[in-house]
């Protein structure tokens, strides 16, 4: 949610900030903005809209500098307006300040700067920073020793920068639960809320803890802890696979991510396996085990939760990390608590896993994006090795986050190299139900784009895959849709059922095959259009995806691919940008 950039160095700073901009998207699209000092002056240009309209508008691309920072929001306090893009100023405009994250207790701190006369021009809690800057540069403090005096007033999370007309030619940085990473190739240096946003320039980056600053300018970096002492940081090296960020041909990001899923399961099976089968030992013995996680990666944990009862013969509880804080008091010594995460950013996620480790509990994280919150979070990380994943809807962490349950709950049996196995196996399979479906899919989304509401069902295993497919189309093409249990539509749901209502029944050939046919055949009699999802064809289906005959365990995999595919094609022919969806982020920072 929002991504921040600055840039300080030898080159133009603009075209920089723009860029990284881009790059940054996925974190928020609703308004784009930057400032730049130069030539004794401070320029801010922003404006609602997505960044491109944003630099064509505004010609932001003409704006001179070699010390700038840019933001690109998604709106928590205010609306999507002019006023309340960032980046924010202070009453004398000497001061510009870009945030991600939320100050909690800015209505407190408004008030208290407004009865000393400061003036707002927006309804956003992050206009307080710039104008708390602005009394402690007036009393003669540098920029960051004005950011280390006002950082003990804010509560909350974020991660902001700033440029002054007061101390110029530097950026300052610091962070409280929401991630700010440098990258540094002297004379050049960057710090964004993503590496991705630089990783062109450089491959070498620093983190910030919570707390710290950093101080970029044209001589250097520096940084300090929070009592302003100054602390030496290593670069370490940046993986240049994950931060690729290009389309590869593709018309979009979700589809590429989409099709390389076959590649990312081969790639998953590369784990250490002695550490694997040591983490799923430790799930086996814990007297409890929850697993908690947000969206997408809480319907993988619901796979995970049928694969460690069938395989591993391990009871576990999935719990909303929304929810996690409400059963807290349950958490102890003896629990060990799962959080999946493709970003490693989710706040909701993040609270849970710090609630849980306040108690006692043993952290093992599941997460894709590498040095992030959670993984610094959590006693054990396993690591998705699915590369960058930019489209907002979750597609290859998803398939990823599934073949990691599947290996730990057949590391639980010490059958970890027959499930490796078995799953670089299942990469032809997806390519091919990617071939054989494609165009049927396209077809079948013309047909049904005016639809206004789907509903998708399945059984056993594969009901979270329902409830995936559902949540990729509605995310996405903003189509109504619903997934739930097969059973469960005879008490309640059934009742929405008219003439022409898509139903899509994943409905493999395995232990569940005829029980949800049976639900399927409910919702025809009520006039549905049935898509089956299955390996095997039957005359109850309007229209048939085929997939291919896997080991029972195996057939989410491959039952969701087709789905992703389905919502992608249906956002394409309603005119939606599938990347970009309205009201969403890709990374929720906030709770
Ligand atoms: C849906 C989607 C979201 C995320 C959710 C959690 O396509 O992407 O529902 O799954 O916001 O995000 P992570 O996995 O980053 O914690």
């Amino acid at each position: 949610m929002c991504g921040i950039i600055g840039y300080c160095g030898q080159k133009p700073a603009v075209p920089i900030v723009l860029e990284a901009l881009k790059r940054l998207e996925y974190r928020g699209y609703d308004s784009a903005g930057i400032a730049s000092l130069y030539d004794g002056r401070l320029l801010i240009r922003k404006d609602a809209g997505k960044i491109d309209e944003v630099i064509q508008k505004h010609d932001l691309a003409s704006l001179p500098g070699i010390v700038a920072i840019g933001h690109t929001r998604w709106a928590t306090h205010g609306a999507v307006t002019q006023f309340n893009a960032h980046p924010h100023s202070d009453c004398g405009g000497r001061v510009a300040v870009v945030h991600n994250g939320i100050i909690e207790n800015n209505q407190q701190l408004r008030q208290e700067l407004t009865k000393i006369g400061h003036k707002f021009t927006s309804e956003t809690d992050t206009e307080i920073i710039p104008h708390l800057l602005e009394d402690e540069l007036k009393n003669g403090c540098s920029l960051e020793q004005a950011v280390l005096n006002i950082a003990p007033r804010l509560e909350g999370s974020y991660a902001f920068l700033g440029i002054s007309l007061d101390d110029p030619g530097k950026i300052i940085g610091t962070r409280k639960t929401i991630p700010l990473i440098v990258g540094t190739d002297a004379p050049d240096y960057y710090v964004s809320s993503d590496a991705l946003a630089f990783s062109q320039y450089t491959n070498r980056v620093m983190s910030l803890e919570d707390n710290e600053v950093v101080v970029l300018t044209q001589k250097g970096i520096e940084f300090f802890d929070a009592q302003g002492n100054k602390l030496v940081k290593r670069a370490r090296k940046l993986d240049h696979s994950w931060a690729e960020s290009h389309k590869g041909g593709y018309q979009h990001f979700m589809l590429k991510e989409i099709m390389e899923q076959a590649q990312a399961l081969s790639q998953i099976v590369h784990q250490d396996e002695k550490r694997f089968t040591n983490i799923a030992l430790d799930i086996l013995r814990a007297r409890q085990v929850i697993i908690t996680a947000c969206g997408t990666s809480r319907y993988a944990a619901l796979v995970g939760r049928y694969l460690f009862s069938r395989v591993g013969k391990k009871f576990c509880d999935v719990v909303m990390a929304s929810e996690f804080g409400y059963f807290a008091d349950s958490v102890d010594k003896s629990t060990v608590v799962i959080a999946v995460s493709q970003s490693g950013e989710t706040a909701d996620v993040v609270e849970g896993v710090k609630a849980a480790r306040d108690a006692g509990a043993q952290v093992i994280s599941i997460v894709n994006r590498p040095n992030s919150i959670l993984a610094d979070l959590s006693h054990q990380v396993i690591y998705l090795n699915c590369g960058s994943e930019i489209a907002v809807a979750a597609t290859k962490s998803f398939l990823s986050q599934l073949a990691i349950f599947y290996l730990l709950s057949f590391a639980m049996v010490n059958s970890f190299d027959e499930a490796a196995a078995r799953l670089t196996d299942l990469s032809g399979d997806i390519t091919k139900v990617l071939n054989w479906n494609k165009s049927e899919l396209i077809k079948l989304s013309q047909k049904l784009k005016d639809k206004s509401a789907f509903y998708y069902i399945a059984r056993g295993i594969n009901f979270a895959i329902a409830s995936e497919g559902a949540l990729k189309l509605k995310e996405i093409s903003y189509i109504h849709a619903e997934g739930m249990p097969a059973g469960e539509l005879k008490h309640g749901t059934l009742a929405l059922i008219e003439l022409g209502t898509p139903v899509v029944v994943i409905c493999p050939a395995d232990y569940t095959f005829l029980e949800t046919l049976s639900n399927a055949m409910e919702t025809k009699s009520r006039g549905a259009y049935i898509i089956g999802v299955s390996d095997k064809e039957s005359d109850i289906y309007d229209s048939w995806i085929r997939i291919p005959e896997v080991d029972e365990l195996l057939y989410p995999m491959v039952a969701v691919v087709p789905l992703q595919l389905l919502a992608y094609y249906l956002a394409i022919n309603r005119g939606c940008d599938p990347d970009k969806p309205r009201n969403l982020a890709k990374s929720v920072t906030v709770k």
